[in-house]
């Protein structure tokens, strides 16, 4: 039995998801359900015992003693997490309150229930804790990509918040020996992603007819994997990497946020051309860029693969094409995640963000 924290979130469902595809081992799923959770992400496992849902807060250190007693897992993976730059500009507190305090409520709930384990599942036992190539910082344009040894320069409240949780997961195994593991994932993409994100965000407003927002120059680069390699990468860290170790994971993938605007109305217009026969780009806008809009990021995945073995299964241009066709598959999703609460963010986000 292993504990998955964030499990109806995008990473975390398509981690749920895998995980109970490739093996048989039971999981517990702890999700606040805050506007980013979503039920229906795990719809195909409804009737499945191997998987058990709690709606809860991975602050709520009295719900999480109980699960731990209940479950014996002998892993905890932590996606929980609040995810959205933009959103943690316009308000931090939620960030600190689950990123930080909340990590460090899970953090002590998971060290009281490891230390009274008996001998071998004490051994056994592993806290995976899932983290953000954001943390490193900006990179120049021709810096060598962020090894595991690059300092931690966080600058948006998101990823100083994300940085915070890491310094306390790693403060955890050197002064309890919590036998902790984190991952540093760059940008990651694919079915069940949100759409306040940019590609998911880019589908659904190109087929809405609506304007595509391209902050600033459109010149800032990310570096994307699609979203079942990292799932892979943390199967794969959580089975044998080094306790104490942090691991990037990445897909060698950089690429200016325009150019992943053009590929995407590109894959529209072949999938599904607009009826005047117009391409989808003539709805590119730019807008107001980000404040502190960090400029690019890289990952050196190479301590994964050196020590590990991992590597993507998708290139860009494969996983980009599934990812575009799941959305068109998937009217249905796409019209329940946009509620009342979506509608509202986009309107605080994006109304007169022309520049
Ligand atoms: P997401 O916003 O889609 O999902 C987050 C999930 O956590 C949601 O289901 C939400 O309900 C849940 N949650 C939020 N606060 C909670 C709380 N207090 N208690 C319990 N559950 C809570 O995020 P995501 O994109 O799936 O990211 C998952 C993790 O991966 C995060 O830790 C994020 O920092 C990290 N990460 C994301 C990316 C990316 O590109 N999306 C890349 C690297 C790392
Ligand atoms: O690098 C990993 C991070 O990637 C994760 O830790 C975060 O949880 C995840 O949200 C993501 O952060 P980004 O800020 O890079 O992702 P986002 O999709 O919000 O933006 C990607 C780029 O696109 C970024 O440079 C901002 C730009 N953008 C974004 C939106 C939503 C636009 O130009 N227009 C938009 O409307």
């Amino acid at each position: 039995m292993i504990l998955v924290t964030g499990g109806a979130g995008f990473i975390g469902a398509n981690f749920v998801l895998d995980w109970l595809a490739v093996g048989d081992e039971p999981v517990v799923n702890l999700d606040k359900l805050t506007y980013a959770g979503n039920l229906h992400n795990l719809d195909s496992l409804q009737g499945d015992a191997s998987h058990v849902f709690v709606q809860g807060d991975i602050g709520d250190r009295t719900l999480l003693d109980r699960l731990l007693a209940e479950h014996q897992p002998r892993a905890v993976i932590n996606f929980a997490a609040e995810s959205h730059v933009d959103r943690s500009i316009h308000g931090p507190e939620d960030f600190i309150q689950t990123n930080v305090v909340g990590t460090f409520r899970l953090l002590e709930a998971v060290r009281h229930y490891w230390q009274a384990l008996p001998a071998t599942q004490k051994e056994a036992f592993r806290f995976l804790h899932v983290s953000t190539d954001e943390v490193y910082g900006s990179l120049a344009p021709a810096a060598a990509a962020f090894t595991e040894e690059h300092n931690y320069e966080p600058n948006s409240p998101y990823s100083a918040s994300k940085a915070a949780s890491d310094h306390l997961v790693r403060a955890w195994h050197h002064t309890y020996g919590l036998p902790v593991l984190t991952t540093n994932c760059s940008n990651n993409y694919g079915p069940l992603h949100f759409p306040e994100k940019l590609i998911p965000l880019m589908i659904v407003n190109a087929l809405a007819g609506k304007s595509l927002p391209v902050y600033g120059d459109g010149m800032q680069i990310r570096d994307w994997l699609y979203v079942k390699d990292h799932c892979s990468a943390i199967r794969r860290v959580l089975q044998a990497g080094r306790l104490g170790e942090t691991y990037n994971v990445g897909g060698w993938n950089e690429k200016p946020n325009i150019d992943i605007v053009n590929t995407v109305c590109a894959l529209l217009d072949e999938l599904r051309p607009r009826s005047d026969g117009q391409s989808y780009t003539t709805q590119i806008t730019y807008v107001t860029d980000r404040p502190g809009h960090d400029r690019r990021y890289a990952i050196d995945a190479r301590k994964l693969e050196r020590e590990l073995g991992w590597k993507p299964a998708e290139t860009f241009e494969t996983g980009i094409r599934k990812t575009v066709q799941w959305y068109l598959d998937h009217p249905e999703w796409v019209a329940q995640v946009q509620s009342g609460a979506y509608r509202e963010w986009v309107q605080k986000q994006y109304e007169g963000a022309a520049a």
